[in-house]
C-alpha cells in the first residue's frame, strides 16, 4: 500500500475551505524508508510501531504537497510534536490503526487546518465524562443507543481536530471541556455518512465536517481568517 489522494478527506475540508486544501490517505503500515534524513535522524530511536505511523503520515503529507506542485521536503516534529511545515504551508497529520492521512494548504489560502481519524467506537464509555461536556452528554443520550459509541467518538475526534487546527495559531493547550462540538446534521448514512460540525471554544465558533467510512471516522476543521 502507498499513499493516495483522498477525495474523502478533501470533501470534509471543503465544508468551509472551497477545495483549497489537498489531502492524502494511506492504509496499512508506514514504511520507514520513505522518511527523509532530517526526519529519520529524530525518529530512529523510537519504537517500530511509532516510526511506522510517523512515516505513514509523512508519506501522505508529501503526496499532498506534490499535488500542490511542491518538491519533497522534510517535516520534522517540533519539541511539542507539531510538524514543522515548509515555509508558506500549513497542514495536519493523523493516524489510527491501519490508517493515516494528511492535508496541506498554502498559508495564503488557509491560516490553519486540523484533521483527526479514529476507529469507530474507539472512545470507551468510561472516558465519556472526561471528554464530553454536560450538553454533549445530554445530546448523546438522545441518540439511539447502538449509535452512541460512534457519536461519542465523533465528538472526541472533532476535539482533537480542533486542537490541531487552533494550537499552531493560538498556542493554546485546551482541556477537552473547553471545546463544545455540535453535530449539525446526520444524513443517516448509507455507506459514506457525512455530517456538518460546529465547534465553540473560547469564544470562537468554527464550522467543520466529519465522515465515517469503512470503520474509520475522520473529522476536519479549517481556519480561514
Ligand atoms: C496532539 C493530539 C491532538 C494528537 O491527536 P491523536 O488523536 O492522539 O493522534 P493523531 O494520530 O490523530 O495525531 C497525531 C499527529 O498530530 C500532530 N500534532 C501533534 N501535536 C500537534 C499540535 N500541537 N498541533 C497540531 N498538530 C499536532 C502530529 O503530526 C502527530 O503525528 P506525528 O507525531 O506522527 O507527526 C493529542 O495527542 C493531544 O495531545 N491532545 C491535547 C489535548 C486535547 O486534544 N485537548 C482537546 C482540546 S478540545
Amino acid at each position: 500500500m502507498t499513499a493516495r489522494r483522498s477525495a474523502w478527506i478533501e470533501s470534509l475540508l471543503d465544508a468551509n475551505a472551497n477545495a483549497i486544501a489537498i489531502a492524502a490517505e494511506r492504509l496499512g503500515t508506514g514504511d520507514p524508508a520513505t522518511l527523509l534524513p532530517e526526519e529519520s535522524a529524530i525518529a530512529h530511536r523510537w519504537a517500530p510501531k511509532r516510526i511506522a505511523e510517523f512515516a505513514a503520515g509523512r508519506e501522505c503529507a508529501r503526496l499532498a504537497m506534490q499535488a500542490l506542485g511542491l518538491p519533497p521536503q522534510p517535516m520534522p516534529p517540533q519539541p511539542d510534536r507539531r510538524p514543522r511545515w515548509p515555509e508558506g504551508l500549513t497542514g495536519s497529520i493523523t493516524h489510527c490503526q491501519g490508517f493515516a492521512a494528511a492535508a496541506v494548504a498554502r498559508t495564503g489560502a488557509l491560516r490553519s487546518l486540523g484533521i483527526d481519524a479514529e476507529l469507530v467506537g474507539a472512545l470507551e464509555p468510561d472516558l465519556w465524562p472526561r471528554i464530553l461536556g454536560d450538553e454533549e452528554q445530554q445530546w448523546l443520550a438522545r441518540q439511539p443507543s447502538p449509535q452512541q459509541r460512534l457519536w461519542a467518538t465523533v465528538i472526541f475526534s472533532a476535539k482533537e481536530a480542533w486542537y490541531k487546527c487552533q494550537n499552531p495559531l493560538t498556542g493554546w493547550f485546551l482541556e477537552f471541556h473547553e471545546a463544545r462540538i455540535h453535530v449539525q446534521n446526520d444524513p443517516g448514512g448509507q455507506g459514506e455518512a457525512l455530517f456538518d460540525l460546529l465547534v465553540e471554544s473560547r469564544g470562537i465558533r468554527l464550522p467543520g465536517r466529519g465522515g465515517v467510512r469503512e470503520g474509520v471516522i475522520c473529522t476536519a476543521f479549517t481556519w480561514r481568517e
